[in-house]
């Protein structure tokens, strides 16, 4: 139970008000979903975990001046972060073929892509989340050509920063998701890095057996995805608190 007023809940977190204004607090639960919630389970720990490991990621943008609306985090399922518009776009990137993009174009899963490619989905739930391309956010005024390039600006800063962050402790970042949002700071508007990033977010495989070290292990029933992230989480040297 919580006294605090629920400003929004989500398949995976909940977002309460903050002590002051223009913060917010992000909860992270232990649901999995997949398949625009098709299928669902409890996984007992995920939501420690996954607060635990994008704090470091956030933490380690915030360092190198790629902005994110991370404060910092409270406790084990909690953190506290700035109120943004959230920006109704899914940012995928990818560097190698899998997921729906290996599906969509016939490719074999594992493939190096040429370059690392950017994808837009509308955030709909409706709709399953279609693939937009840059003409149907503009036109629609989902985002403005300056936010745009903005969030495509992001999007490589992200990737590189992951795909090092994750090469150096042994994972192959294949491709990975983030949210937008805007942030306004004394009148000024910027495009932030939002929600979370997490082995629910991204596809990690290891870099010597190809293992499947994200949430395909739930998507594909391979099991075994706790351990999987408390592998990830050890390898960046982030052992989650114990209570
Ligand atoms: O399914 P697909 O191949 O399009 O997913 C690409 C990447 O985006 C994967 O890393 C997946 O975990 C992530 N994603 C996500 N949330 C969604 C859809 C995809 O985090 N709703």
């Amino acid at each position: 139970m919580s006294r605090r007023r629920r400003i929004y809940e989500g398949k995976a977190k909940i977002l309460y008000e903050g002590p002051e204004p223009g913060t917010l607090i992000q909860h992270f639960k232990d649901d999995a979903t997949a398949f625009n919630a098709k299928k669902h389970s409890v996984i007992d720990g995920k939501g420690v975990l996954n607060n635990r490991i994008s704090e470091h990621i956030f933490t380690n943008l915030n360092d190198m001046g790629i902005p994110t609306h991370f404060i910092r985090r409270l406790n084990m399922r909690e953190q506290l972060i700035r109120e943004v518009e959230i920006i109704p776009l899914e940012v995928v990137v990818r560097n190698v073929a899998a997921g729906s993009l290996a599906k969509r174009l016939g490719l074999e899963e594992g493939t190096q892509l040429p370059r690392s490619i950017i994808e837009f989905y509308y955030k709909n739930d409706e709709l399953n989340d279609p693939l937009v391309t840059e003409e149907h956010i503009t036109a629609f005024g989902w985002a403005t050509p300056q936010e745009l390039d903005d969030i495509m600006a992001l999007a490589v800063r992200v990737n590189d920063f992951l795909a090092g962050l994750f090469l150096g402790v042994g994972i192959r970042l294949v491709d990975f998701k983030i949210e937008c949002g805007r942030l306004w700071e004394n009148d000024m508007m910027r495009v932030v890095v939002a929600d979370e990033i997490s082995p629910d977010s991204c596809r990690l495989w290891d870099l010597k057996t190809n293992e499947k070290m994200d949430k395909d292990r739930f998507r594909r029933d391979l099991g075994g995805l706790l351990e999987a992230y408390q592998e990830v989480a050890q390898r960046l040297g982030i052992l989650p608190e114990q209570d």
